[in-house]
């Protein structure tokens, strides 16, 4: 499994031939200007809340690429109403794709399109594959509902927030990896504006004091597992 950061809470991940993009936000992002939208090859766009941060470059994608469109029921009857196919799912719900097994799981934060409308919870994901198991958290504070995730999986990795103010920041980062029994940790939402700056070495040494890795990857960059 490939997973490349895209800046801020989007990821590309490619697994058994599949393309996935997580919560696209790119086009405004100008940190990741060098990453090309038209360029991004999906089969698949999960969506953990509709913030716009998450989804600016949702339609696009789809659009370009055909791609289904994975998220809650609200979000996805909003993508449906727009031509753009999608596969519904609600919280403890599970569904094996062509690409693995995906749970969806529940996130503390809120989601409302950008004109108020509602969206749905805000969730994360599970993604259990033949190829290693990761959890992408969405936006959301640190919660006892991921100790269940290693009641169901062990992970490989685990996805987090960590810029603080509107999710977890690294001290709650790292309680959630004690939670989700995961020691390996790629950082995501921070940076990118600035209520949500962190300080890497800290941020990093942090972690590596309680004996756990966190990964902070320039934007474009992947890492396997
Ligand atoms: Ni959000
Ligand atoms: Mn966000």
């Amino acid at each position: 499994m490939k997973i490349t950061f895209l800046g801020h809470a989007s990821l590309a991940i490619e697994v058994n031939g599949k393309h996935l993009i997580i919560d696209p936000y790119i086009s405004a992002n100008e940190k990741a200007k060098h990453i090309k939208i038209k360029h991004l090859k999906a089969d698949y766009i999960l969506l953990t809340h509709a913030h716009l941060d998450h989804i600016l470059d949702a339609e696009h994608i789809a659009k370009n690429t055909n791609a289904l469109l994975i998220s809650n029921y609200e979000i996805v009857s909003h993508y449906e109403h727009l031509g753009i196919k999608g596969h519904p799912m609600n919280h403890g719900g599970s569904w094996q794709f062509d690409f693995g097994k995906l749970t969806m799981t529940s996130a503390i934060h809120s989601s409302s399109f950008k004109d108020g409308s509602y969206a749905g919870n805000p969730a994360g994901f599970i993604l259990e594959t033949n190829k290693g198991s990761i959890y992408i958290a969405g936006d959301t504070a640190l919660t006892m509902d991921m100790k269940l995730i290693p009641l169901q999986c062990k992970l490989d990795l685990a996805i987090l927030p960590i810029g603080d103010n509107f999710t977890m920041g690294i001290d709650s980062a790292i309680i959630a990896s004690d939670f989700v029994n995961c020691n390996k940790i790629l950082g995501y939402h921070y940076d990118t504006f600035g209520y949500i700056k962190i300080n890497h070495e800290e941020a990093k040494s942090k972690f590596s004091k309680k004996d756990k890795d966190l990964i902070l990857l320039k934007i474009g960059e992947s890492i396997s597992i």
